[in-house]
């Protein structure tokens, strides 16, 4: 999840649409929310939506009068159900109930939120989009009327946004619960990112790994993750099927990213592995500890009095990413590697991409950027060198994400 202070939709002007259901009071957060990240925000609700919260709330958190009527005559032109839609961004329903679900499968416009959406552009030069957030009890979206009315509205090329599952207004528990206010926000701000990586699948391996020395201790290093879980979230926001394998951080799965999560060097080679043939790219964000002692104690190691420190031996970890830049072409994604340094990044870097066989290494200094929000990176490849940054890593990573999609079209590869 982002910080709402990204500003991921300055400039977007959303028309946020409320059906009846408990799930409104999430739609109050959702418009602060999107005012937040910089989108002008209108509302139009039904009049079953104003039972459960009034326009005088939404008014207020938006900043707007809100619609509430298909006969509201404020306007010149007495249309609100044409105007609203001209100039916005997306028109989102947020909650959906099963009834307008089925409205809008229908093409039925007796109310002012179906009539607004059956009225807006769907092609042309500036067409609306429609997404729409389900909410309603479980067996009521199980019901095979519901998931034929859904079938048919995405067929009509609206978007769904969730549902999820947990327990419900009603206290039952199943699919059916709406999204979160944040979890909506970030798919919204999904929603308008550029789909470079759209049918692709990303492998990405994040955060540090950490190396048992006895069942109380071990070596790891300063790594946050928050550089490899921006790429997964960015690769997953562009359209791609995402597998994050994460070392021990606690950070939260990006949306849509499936997570393998390990421990040592050796689980995240042996879960990158076997997995890095199924996809198009790899990316090694994970700062993977070189070395692993040579053997791990059973038992907690006790001083013995003596005052000397154990001696510890230690082995070399796998290195990951070339494993995995060495597999038979056919198997082998197109390969990313990281570089964290402390001094000479750029020589590093690019003694880094020849000897891990690589056509891409973004460098990063180490101490500068862990556990930060923000980075500054250098792009190395066969061609030369580019910075990149500084900005927020969620800006930087949307950054590399167009650039890994361009190469993997093969534009530069
Ligand atoms: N890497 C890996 N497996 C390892 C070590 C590193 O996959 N055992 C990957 C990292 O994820 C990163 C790149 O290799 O993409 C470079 O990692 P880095 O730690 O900067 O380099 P090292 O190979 O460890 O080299 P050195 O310690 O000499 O800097």
């Amino acid at each position: 999840m982002s910080d709402a202070s990204d500003l991921d939709l300055s400039g977007r002007h959303l028309l946020l649409a409320l059906s009846g259901g408990v799930a409104c009071f999430k739609a109050a957060e959702l418009a602060r929310e999107l005012g937040r990240a910089g989108a002008t925000v209108q509302v139009v609700m039904s009049e079953a939506a104003c039972r459960f919260i009034t326009p005088l709330t939404m008014q207020a958190l938006t900043g707007r009068p809100v619609v509430a009527s298909q006969w509201e005559a404020s306007e010149p032109n007495a249309m609100p159900h044409i105007n609203l839609t001209r100039g916005a961004d997306a028109m989102v329903i947020v909650p959906a109930s099963a009834d307008l679900i089925a409205k809008l499968a229908q093409g039925r416009a007796d109310e002012i939120v179906s009539l607004t959406a059956l009225a807006r552009p769907i092609g042309g030069a500036r067409p609306c989009p429609l997404l729409v957030a389900p909410a309603m009890n479980r067996e009521m979206w199980a019901h095979p009327a519901t998931q034929r009315n859904v079938r048919q509205i995405v067929a009509d090329g609206a978007t769904l946004l969730g549902p999820a599952a947990g327990e419900q207004a009603c206290g039952e528990v199943g699919d059916g619960r709406m999204l979160e206010a944040v979890e909506l926000r970030d798919a919204i701000v999904a929603f308008f990112q550029p789909k470079v990586l759209a049918g692709r699948r990303v492998l990405v391996t994040a955060g540090p790994t950490f190396e048992a020395i006895d069942p109380v201790r071990g070596i790891t290093n300063l790594s946050s993750g928050k550089m490899g879980f921006a790429i997964a979230r960015a690769a997953a926001e562009a359209g791609a099927a995402v597998t994050l394998v994460a070392g021990p951080v606690h950070l939260p799965t990006p949306a849509g990213v499936r997570r393998i999560d390990v421990v040592s060097a050796q689980q995240m080679h042996d879960a990158v592995l076997p997995a890095a043939a199924q996809h198009d790219l790899f990316v090694a964000t994970a700062a993977v500890a070189d070395w692993r002692p040579a053997e791990v104690a059973g038992q907690k190691l006790k001083k013995d009095g003596s005052g000397r420190a154990p001696a510890l031996a230690f082995t070399e970890n796998p290195d990951i990413l070339a494993a995995v830049a060495r597999l038979p072409a056919g198997q082998r994604p197109y390969c990313v590697g990281f570089a964290a340094e402390s001094h000479d990044l750029v020589a590093h870097a690019r003694a880094k991409r020849e000897r891990k066989g690589v056509p891409l290494i973004v460098g990063n200094i180490g101490p500068a950027t862990f556990g930060r929000d923000d980075n500054t990176l250098v792009l190395v490849d066969a061609q030369g060198e580019r910075p990149l940054g500084p900005a927020s890593k969620l800006v930087l990573a949307r950054a590399l994400v167009a650039e890994f999609g361009a190469r993997l079209a093969g534009s530069q590869t």
